[in-house]
């Protein structure tokens, strides 16, 4: 075994912190689970499958509406989730927290409503080749719906965008720059701060995908000055089915509504409707209220604990997959940026992706394979996908190890 680069953080105990998640605790495939795929989804602790069967078993009703004590809990409930939200992104207001499906409901919501009405035949619209299908398709069709033109900033062989290429991109008719925070394929961390910075100097919006980015460390609204933010529970160890759309109350109050229903209203007549303020008007029907509880439990229990010491024991799991790596001469990294966090992307030379996944899982480590919903940047490398193992501060350096010792009994069964 060779000696770690990098080392969990004296004073943090993932051991203990293991213990409030149930779901790692079992045999896959006679193996002890090894799991390694939460960039696609992490797992929940027992504080959000508690708050989640608490809202169920003693506050289930429908929120805003009813002249009873239930509907007043679960109101109180859903619009104090509401307010931690507000508070772990330092939003100024909780009439900015949108609650939407997830990350793709929020990048859609934009498109569709701002995007709209502010993006006109030839203008543009700047994306990167970096971003997942959510953040690639909603303008994709936004621009053909309006005459506009798609500009794509690129990204180098290490998965490193090119920030000079979007300086070249930018210019008066640039209205809107939707990127990723960081690369869901890739792990790249993208230079947000002055991406923001360079759009508004054009009077361009800006939309930061931050659903890979917010389980790593704190994200400030303000501070950054984007315009959007949006990101999704379940990345976050809350629930399916409930994301976050911040974004700046004057834009939030000058679009027009996404969909159109109950509780979005102010007045409704034949002759004609008027729509509630924010942030109801962008959440017609019945929301996920439980999804919201289970979020802001998530929330709460993250911020209980010491994020720096988490991002600090990721960093030393990606440095120790980096090395044992360099074990292994028939492994090719994909996505080797100089700032990257917590996704392993690579390939065994002579292996599809898809073979390795599989006997991977049959010795009881998940991972994810495939393009990851990036297809454009694996075009651009010329794969068909990726092996990616993705990392949060509930693995450990052991499983870090499992990994390499599966890929190697992959290889002698594959090679
Ligand atoms: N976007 C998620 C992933 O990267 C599903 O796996």
């Amino acid at each position: 075994m060779i000696e770690a680069i990098a080392d969990t953080p004296l004073g943090l105990d993932v051991d203990k912190i293991r213990k409030d998640f149930p779901i790692l605790h079992q045999e896959v495939n006679g193996h002890p689970l090894v799991y390694l795929d939460n960039a696609a989804s992490t797992h929940k602790p027992q504080a959000v499958i508690d708050a989640l069967a608490l809202y169920y078993s003693k506050n289930n009703s429908n929120v805003h509406r009813g002249a009873h004590a239930l509907s007043d809990r679960a109101t109180q409930d859903f619009e104090n989730a509401r307010g931690t939200v507000q508070a772990f992104l330092n939003a100024e207001s909780s009439e900015e927290i949108i609650w939407t499906r997830g990350t793709t409901e929020s990048i859609n919501l934009v498109a569709q409503t701002y995007g709209q009405e502010n993006v006109k035949a030839g203008d543009n619209v700047i994306i990167s080749a970096m971003e997942h299908h959510s953040n690639i398709v909603p303008w994709q069709v936004l621009c053909e719906q309006v005459g506009a033109e798609l500009r794509v900033i690129p990204v180098n062989d290490a998965g490193e965008l090119q920030f000079e290429d979007f300086l070249a991109l930018l210019d008066e008719k640039t209205k809107f720059v939707s990127v990723v925070h960081v690369s869901n394929a890739l792990g790249s961390i993208n230079p947000v701060d002055a991406i923001i910075t360079e759009a508004h100097k054009v009077g361009a919006k800006v939309l930061i995908d931050g659903a890979q980015a917010v389980a790593h460390w704190e994200v400030d609204v303000v501070a950054l000055d984007c315009d959007f933010y949006v990101f999704s529970g379940h990345k976050l160890f809350g629930p399916t089915g409930i994301g976050v759309l911040y974004g700046k109350k004057e834009l939030l109050d000058s679009m027009p509504p996404y969909q159109y229903g109950g509780e979005m209203i102010e007045q409704v007549s034949f002759s004609g409707t008027t729509f509630n303020k924010l942030p109801y008007k962008y959440e017609a029907g019945t929301p996920n209220i439980a999804g919201a509880v289970g979020l802001a439990a998530a929330i709460d229990y993250l911020v209980a604990l010491d994020r720096a010491a988490l991002a600090e024991h990721e960093e030393a799991l990606l440095e120790r997959a980096k090395l044992r790596a360099t074990e292994i001469p028939e492994i090719q990294l994909v996505g080797t940026a100089k700032d990257k966090t917590s996704v392993f992307s690579f390939l065994i030379k002579g292996a599809h992706p898809h073979d390795v996944g599989t006997l991977l899982d049959q010795q009881g480590v998940a991972v994810r394979t495939g393009h990851h919903c990036a297809m454009p940047i694996m075009e651009q490398y010329c794969i068909p996908g990726t092996v990616r193992a993705s990392f949060t501060f509930y693995n450990t350096l052991e499983e870090v190890d499992a990994l390499f010792d599966a890929i190697n009994k992959v290889k002698l069964f594959l090679l």
